[in-house]
């Protein structure tokens, strides 16, 4: 079985973070959060990965992954030009993909339960149907496997609907009015015919290739889709408060690890994580948290649930419940709480007469000011 981690996309609802950075980038609990996905596939034992990149972030992508080798895998990058759709790009990995079964995995979803089960169940069910039709019943063989979680939310997703028979009968993306309140979850296991499908679908209103559409179309074609409800916690962290929302779920799984130093006057407390290299003065760290290498907390109280990533300075500061990304300073603020901050931001409380509220704050920014 091959591996295809969709990371081209435009990452609209992450900006500003995503005007100079790619979404699947972003870290959680200081890792970029398609890690978390490859480091899936090679515990399910797929060492063959394509990845699909977008020209304005394939570059960082690729760097930040290399060759694959820090996760034993291997990689094949999969050039996408335009964002045309979750179904494009199977289009355009079909070489990479060739005839074999594969898994499909959206490069900004996070699951807790690993990919293992779900893999093989689909083997497993795909044998089993294999052994009947030779010596029993005729059972269609699934082509597809989905995997589904309830949700609040579900016209925010692609939304199934199941049949008395307990089969996937429909399949709709993002629909005003949802047959369900089972939303599709960005993991999807194919066999080869799915290729058929990608060729016959059309664009969908918004002008993409829907996934939805070309599973639809296997259904429609009499080919048997399966499905499995959700265990865990899921999070499509492509805006800021599911992926605060994540980064709390990761970081609630640390242990206690302390690397970095701490002075005398410093204390940590709870489940904390402090990198090598990073530095604790006259500061508190209450975890769950994580401090990243090279950081210096200086007279400051980093609170649960924040990831502080490499190379911060955060002085005479309290923090919490925050993704505060690489080589950021923050200085005199008295508390910064639910936010996330960019890479090489400067947030200071200053002296300087008059007092007011200076900035230069780029596109798309949101700023809630006490
Ligand atoms: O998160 C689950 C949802 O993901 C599903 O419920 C929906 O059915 C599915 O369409 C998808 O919806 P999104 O609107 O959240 O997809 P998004 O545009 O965020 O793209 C998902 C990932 O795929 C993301 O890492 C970017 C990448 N992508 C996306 C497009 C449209 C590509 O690599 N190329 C593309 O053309």
């Amino acid at each position: 079985m091959k591996g295809l981690i969709l990371s081209g996309g435009a990452g609209t609802r992450l900006r500003p973070i995503t005007h100079t950075s790619a979404k699947q980038l972003v870290p959680v609990a200081n890792k970029p959060i398609l890690f978390y996905g490859i480091e899936d596939m090679a515990e399910a034992g797929i060492t063959e990965i394509g990845i699909v990149i977008a020209p304005t972030t394939g570059d960082e992508i690729r760097e930040a992954v290399g060759d694959g080798s820090q996760f034993g895998v291997s990689i094949t990058w999969i050039p996408q030009d335009e964002p045309l759709g979750l179904a494009h790009c199977v289009l355009i990995a079909s070489e990479f993909l060739g005839d074999e079964e594969f898994v499909m995995y959206l490069g900004d979803n996070m699951l807790e339960q690993g990919l293992s089960g779900f893999v093989k169940r689909f083997q497993q069910s795909r044998s089993d149907t294999m052994a009947l039709a030779l010596d029993g019943p005729q059972l269609d063989r699934p082509s597809a496997q989905i995997l589904l979680a309830e949700v609040d939310n579900p016209s925010a997703f692609g939304v199934a609907e199941i049949g008395p028979d307990d089969e996937v009968v429909q399949l709709v993306e993002k629909p005003e009015v949802p047959p369900s309140n089972l939303a599709l979850v960005g993991i999807y296991l194919f066999d080869s015919s799915i290729h058929d499908a990608v060729s016959a679908i059309e664009p969908s209103p918004r002008g993409e290739l829907e996934i939805t559409d070309a599973i639809q179309w296997l259904i429609d074609s009499g080919r048997r889709v399966c499905h499995e409800v959700l265990d865990g916690w899921w999070i499509d962290t492509g805006k800021k408060d599911p992926l605060l929302e994540c980064n709390r779920l990761v970081l609630d799984t640390l242990k206690l690890v302390v690397d970095g130093e701490i002075d005398e006057k410093s204390r940590v407390e709870g489940r904390v994580v402090i990198e090598s290299g990073a530095k604790l003065v006259n500061s508190t760290v209450r975890g769950p948290a994580v401090i990243g290498a090279g950081s210096l907390i200086t007279d400051s109280h980093i609170g649960p649930y924040s990831s502080i990533a490499v190379d911060c300075v955060i002085a005479g500061s309290e923090i919490d419940n925050s993704v505060i990304l690489r080589r950021a300073t923050i200085t005199n603020i008295p508390r910064l709480t639910d936010s996330l901050v960019g890479r090489d931001t400067v947030i200071v409380r200053g002296d300087t007469r008059p007092r007011a509220t200076r900035v230069m704050i780029g596109d798309h920014c949101n700023i809630e000011i006490e």
